[in-house]
């Protein structure tokens, strides 16, 4: 089988699906729409990264598409509906740079905490500013964490072990890790919290989460931080709370509108601040990140396409299953209506066939089954489990 891997993906990548048996070639940049579409012609397995539109003419022009790897977290980029009506899984690295977004974070803290950013300014200008005056250790001081999935729950571990009291705040009841202490309102945490830290999804309903009213409730002299997504925060009442002294300082990762190429001008109110640190969105761009992306995505890949494993899967039912020895596994791919999984058993039945394992997940629109066989089939089994009514996808894993 064929893998195409696109936008100039970690070389070990290529390496991980060909130590898996796939075919690879591996493109430096993105293709178009246009291009793709003649490119994807005998591909089963589509990597790409934030900038490759996979659109719907995309997954019709694929005839062997199985599955689709976003090397990256967003997959935004994918039409995952499209993909999964055709029986295209797609899967992506959500945690794979976790550690590097939460490292930065908490270097920015410290930084913010001892006035760096400004220190740092003023020698490159000549000026000698040697004061403890408004410097001050994070240890004891209380962080509120927005947010405590995979970044929020990891930057509470690692803030704790340096010394930090951590609050955290999610719409969800969640496991308080360490001595970490869950607040039952936004507005509790924010009122609490020393440093004040943004690690929320990117639903629209956060946008502008963080505004007027909530910089109120802050307490004065509050660091701010938002690594999260550029929309969640108000940036002029942010500006407007440095402007009056509000605000100790503030880190920002990520903004409403940032340039499309390194070659686009970036502008922002922000940049008027030296106590505020800028980055271009790069909390989770990092070396290790993009290795660890390269060994997670392909290894979801090849046991999808081996296993039948949708474990992670971002648009498809999530089904994982052992394997039984001396079996055979089909899978088989349906529009979710009712009775595809009684013809598929008549049909077994009737070639006098043993179901060693059978699992059948399903969501609002496809049921995804895994069968395992006990014996030789011939043919027109085949013939016959494809032909069914509804199918979208039939295959024979081994
Ligand atoms: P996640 O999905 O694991 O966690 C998000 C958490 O926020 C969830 O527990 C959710 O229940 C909670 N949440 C959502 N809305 C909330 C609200 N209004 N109030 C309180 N809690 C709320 O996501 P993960 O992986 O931890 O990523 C967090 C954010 O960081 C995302 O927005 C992601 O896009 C961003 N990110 C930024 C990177 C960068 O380079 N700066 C790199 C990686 C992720």
């Amino acid at each position: 089988m064929k893998a195409l891997l696109l936008e100039n993906i970690h070389q070990s990548a290529k390496v991980n699906l060909e130590n898996a048996g796939f075919e690879v070639e591996l493109l430096p940049h993105a293709l178009n729409e246009q291009e793709l579409s003649e490119k994807i012609k005998g591909v089963s397995i589509l990597g790409i990264r934030s900038k490759t539109q996979v659109t719907a003419k995309v997954v019709d022009s694929a005839d062997e598409l199985q599955c689709v790897g976003a090397f990256c977290i967003g997959t935004n980029q994918i039409d995952l509906e499209h993909c999964k009506k055709n029986g295209v899984a797609v899967f992506n690295a959500p945690f794979s740079n976790t550690r590097s977004v939460v490292e930065l974070a908490l270097a920015e803290m410290i930084m913010l905490m001892r006035q760096i950013p400004e220190k740092n300014a003023r020698l490159h200008t000549g000026e000698w500013s040697k004061t403890a005056h408004g410097s001050n250790e994070v240890r004891t001081k209380n962080l509120g964490i927005v947010g405590y999935g995979n970044i929020g729950s990891q930057l509470s571990v690692l803030a704790e072990s340096i010394g930090l009291n951590v609050y955290f705040y999610d719409l969800e009841e969640k496991l308080a890790l360490g001595n970490a202490i869950q607040c039952h309102s936004l507005d509790a945490l924010l009122e609490i919290s020393d440093i004040v830290s943004m690690h929320v999804d990117g639903r629209v309903s956060n946008d502008l989460l963080i505004s007027e009213r909530e910089f109120s409730k802050m307490k004065d002299g509050v660091v701010f931080l938002n690594l999260s997504r550029g929309k969640v925060v108000d940036i002029e009442a942010l500006t407007n709370n440095l402007k009056s002294g509000k605000i100790k300082g503030a880190a920002v990762d990520v903004f409403p509108i940032e340039p499309k190429a390194n070659s686009e001008q970036f502008e922002s109110p922000l940049q008027q601040f030296p106590n505020v640190i800028l980055s271009p969105h790069v909390g989770g761009s990092t070396e290790e990140a993009q290795v660890d992306i390269a060994g997670f995505v392909p290894t979801k890949l090849a046991r999808y396409i081996q296993q039948g494993n949708t474990q992670n899967s971002v648009n498809f039912p999530n089904l994982q299953l052992p394997s039984f020895e001396g079996s055979h596994r089909l899978i088989h791919i349906h529009k979710n209506v009712p009775g595809i999984i009684a013809k598929i058993n008549n049909i077994l039945a009737k070639h006098n066939i043993n179901i060693l394992g059978q699992h059948l997940k399903t969501d609002e629109q496809i049921g995804f089954v895994i069968l395992d066989i006990n014996k030789e089939y011939d043919r027109t089994l085949l013939k016959e489990l494809e032909d069914i009514e509804h199918t979208i996808r039939f295959r024979v894993l081994y």
